[in-house]
């Protein structure tokens, strides 16, 4: 094989063979390859497309490109979930105690955040003591005791996704559906998974802009789950606004126990029962969405829920007591409230800038390096569509520092008042199975 006989193949419209895949992965991972050809196969790509087989091809690639997890000494069906970005996306730090709590084991394998875009095991490490080092044996070893545990990424995992995604991010080729799909997916079947829910943001804050470009990369990821064994589904959610009111590593975990309690934002509870049932069926544990759903509504109501987030924290060395009480989660010095300007209705609440503004306060990693404080972030105080007043608090800053007009200003950018009532967007807007 000659690298450039596929790129021209590509280029004029071809399709490659299974073969021809498995030898460009392999290639391009081990050096033979270089990034020049590689960039040029995936501008091919983006103008070209990828039929069904070739996607699912190239996410198998991907996927035997480095370690594989094997999760068969964990009984029952492994199902995990994938959220598309976001902001101040605290589902995850919801979910995995709650389906746990009725029977659905959880083995999860998270990331850090880099950039506005939070990460679950930042979140977690904000609970004093919380680590995510286990070996693979502790780490099955706790999901069969205690029916979940997250441990971080394996550097060895879909080394050929890594180095593409790198090249994509500087060859204008990220936005390209089949190469988004066929990396998400990689991801999640080397992790181990079984079955697979993807929760497909739209909006501001997303990857997808449009609710039909989010459909597409939906329908395109189910398509490849279903025809690699993997059964699939995806629920398309807004991002048109941040999820909940916390954006912020230990905002989010208090957050995230109030939704546990309970008390949590609509929003993020209605999200969290809609992928919780789904996974729920997927994994046998209930027969259908409704029944799941009660028996997840019964957990939450009954304490087993919030119970199992304390089992969980305890078991990875975390102090379960910032459940009962959240002042000991890391806590910043300065709480400053923004007041709105006028008076009218919340249209707009850009939650990509709303995740900067956080970021700008040390909440988000700049580079990968960059260490994070877990205390700071913000709160809001609105959702599009609520009226208020002039002089009424429409965010609150949790800061480190005095000095916050900078961060002051990116909310002021990022939340729009008009005079006109708006009615507030569908936060559920379809699902693809
Ligand atoms: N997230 C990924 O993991 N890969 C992409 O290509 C885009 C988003
Ligand atoms: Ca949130």
């Amino acid at each position: 094989m000659r690298a450039v006989d596929l790129i021209t193949k590509k280029r004029d419209g071809g399709e490659l063979s299974k073969q021809e895949i498995d030898d460009l992965v392999q290639g391009y991972t081990d050096g033979t390859i270089p990034d020049y050809q590689m960039s040029a196969m995936a501008m091919a790509i983006f103008f070209r497309g990828m039929t069904p087989d070739e996607r699912a091809n190239l996410t198998m690639a991907m996927v035997h490109s480095g370690d594989v997890v094997d999760l068969s000494p964990i009984a029952g069906v492994k199902v995990d979930k994938h959220s598309t970005g976001g902001v101040g996306d605290t589902t995850t730090l919801v979910l995995a105690p709650l389906v746990a709590s009725i029977g659905v084991p959880v083995a999860k394998m998270s990331g850090r955040g880099l950039g506005h875009t939070g990460g679950t095991i930042d979140k977690l490490e904000s609970v004093p003591g919380f680590h995510v080092e286990l070996d693979n044996d502790q780490f099955i070893d706790l999901v069969n005791r205690n029916g979940l545990a997250v441990i971080g990424q394996s550097a060895h995992l879909t080394p050929a996704d890594k180095k593409l995604y790198g090249l994509r991010d500087v060859t204008g080729t990220v936005n390209s559906i089949p190469l988004i799909a066929s990396s998400i997916m990689s991801k999640k079947i080397a992790s181990g998974a079984d079955a697979i829910v993807l929760d497909v943001k739209i909006g501001d804050g997303a990857f997808m802009k449009s609710i039909e470009e989010a459909r597409e990369l939906a329908a395109c990821m189910v398509d490849i789950g279903n025809r690699v064994g993997r059964r699939t589904i995806a629920i398309l959610s807004d991002m048109s606004q941040p999820l909940g009111y916390a954006i912020g590593n230990a905002l989010e975990v208090k957050e995230a126990i109030d939704t546990l309690r309970g008390n949590g934002p609509d929003d993020l509870t209605e999200l969290c029962l809609t992928l919780g049932s789904h996974m729920t069926v997927l994994a046998g544990v209930a027969a259908t969405q409704a029944q799941a759903r009660t028996m997840l509504e019964q957990s939450i109501a009954s304490g087993k829920a919030l119970e199992k987030f304390k089992t969980f924290l305890s078991a990875q060395g975390g102090d379960a007591s910032v459940v009962d009480e959240p002042s000991r989660l890391p806590t910043a010095a300065y709480q400053i409230e923004v007041q709105a300007k006028r008076s009218g209705y919340i249209a707009a609440i850009a939650a990509e800038s709303v995740g900067v503004a956080a970021m700008m306060l040390g909440a988000g990693r700049v580079t990968k390096e960059s260490q994070i404080d877990l205390s700071v972030g913000i709160i809001l105080h609105k959702k599009i569509g609520q009226a208020v007043h002039e002089g009424e608090a429409i965010a609150t800053i949790h800061a480190n520092r005095a000095e916050i007009d900078d961060v002051r200003e990116k909310i002021y950018e990022s939340i729009v008042i008009n005079d006109d009532v708006i009615t507030s967007p569908n936060l559920l807007a379809g699902e693809i199975s």
